[in-house]
């Protein structure tokens, strides 16, 4: 027993804002964010929310897939900007849609959000648990950028994509996972501090703070290593892969991780362009517009990787 992906969707705020019109508003340029990361523009919020991102994304992923809410047993959502601390934005979104019979839970795994609720779902789904799960990446990090650090908020946008998981009997889906929460200061954001009746602390809202070099490292050396061990595990060979959608942090850690599994670089496509490093949303909005775009055949080996703040990481390989 297996899993196929049934459905995709995705959603990006309205509002678009080029590396142009960040340049007006702080010290920066065209030419040093795109030759540094390969972004040109990205998609904030204004009216947007977290919540509401997820529900046009999954609405779409269930037109998609054929389904309705009802037909959902679980739904999973990878974020760390819900609108709430509580409820998860999973709840919201189960709310939202009518998913009345789905358990619904977020999973806080950063970047590697969309991937670690993948590998959960596939894990409910194959013990025979769940038949049909609701699996998405969702994130409004504009929220959570420090607007005067010009090296980290230049980086990120929002948006959300979605996919509609179903248990299968034929197909591939071989995964991954892992953390290593030693490197954890190498991204990160403060929650608010203790504070009550025993001890007053002011709060200031923290913001994301990167070592960009110690991310930059951790995710050419990590990501195809576990690329390869995933492909090893599943028996298939790089060159058999048609297409590896990764989290898309950075162009040059894309070209970086093609040039180490020798593989070709436009096997590797890209959203960061017009995205931006949107964390657990990346991966199912890349997924998304190659499958509206039909660049997906039933049957095509596909990798899936996500990677970022805990650190963690996850991949999976899977027939589409
Ligand atoms: N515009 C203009 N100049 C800038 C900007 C900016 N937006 N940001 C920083 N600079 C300046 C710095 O002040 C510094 O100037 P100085 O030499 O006078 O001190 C200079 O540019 C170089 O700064 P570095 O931080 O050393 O730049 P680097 O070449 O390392 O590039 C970058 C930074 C693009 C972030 C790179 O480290 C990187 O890609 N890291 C990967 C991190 C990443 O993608 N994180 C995403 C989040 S985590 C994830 O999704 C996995």
């Amino acid at each position: 027993m297996t899993i196929k992906i049934a459905g995709t969707g995705s959603c990006l705020p309205g509002t678009v804002v080029t590396n142009d019109d960040l340049a007006a508003v702080m010290e920066t340029s065209d030419e040093w964010i795109s030759s540094r990361t390969g972004i040109r523009e990205r998609r904030l919020a204004k009216d947007e929310t977290t919540t509401g991102m997820a529900l046009e994304a999954s609405l779409q992923a269930l037109a998609d897939a054929g389904l309705s809410a009802k037909d959902l047993d679980l739904i999973i959502v990878g974020s760390i900007t819900g609108d709430f601390v509580t409820p998860s934005t999973a709840c919201e979104l189960q709310a939202a849609l009518g998913a009345d019979k789905a358990v619904a839970f977020d999973i806080n795994a950063a970047c590697s959000g969309f991937m670690f609720a993948l590998n959960t779902a596939y894990a409910y789904l194959q013990s025979g648990m769940y038949e049909t799960a609701l699996v998405v990446g969702a994130e409004t990090l504009s929220k959570m950028m420090d607007w005067t650090d010009r090296s980290t908020c230049v980086l990120f946008g929002d948006g959300a994509g979605a996919a509609v998981v179903q248990r299968s009997s034929q197909g591939i889906f071989v995964f991954e996972q892992g953390s290593d929460g030693k490197r954890g200061q190498a991204i990160f954001c403060r929650n608010r501090p203790c504070s009550n009746f025993l001890v007053q602390r002011d709060f200031v809202q923290d913001f994301i703070h990167m070592n960009g070099q110690e991310v930059y490292k951790f995710a050419v050396g990590t990501v195809p290593a576990s690329i390869n061990r995933v492909l090893e595990k599943a028996k298939i060979e790089a060159k058999q892969i048609d297409y590896f959608i990764l989290h898309q942090a950075n162009l040059r850690i894309l070209q970086a991780v093609a040039k180490r599994l020798k593989a070709e670089e436009n096997k590797f496509p890209i959203s960061l362009d017009h995205c931006g490093n949107i964390s657990a949303a990346s991966v199912p909005i890349l997924l998304d517009e190659m499958n509206k775009k039909g660049a997906l055949k039933r049957g095509d080996l596909l990798v899936l990787s996500g990677f970022g703040a805990g650190l963690t990481w996850g991949t999976a390989v899977l027939e589409w």
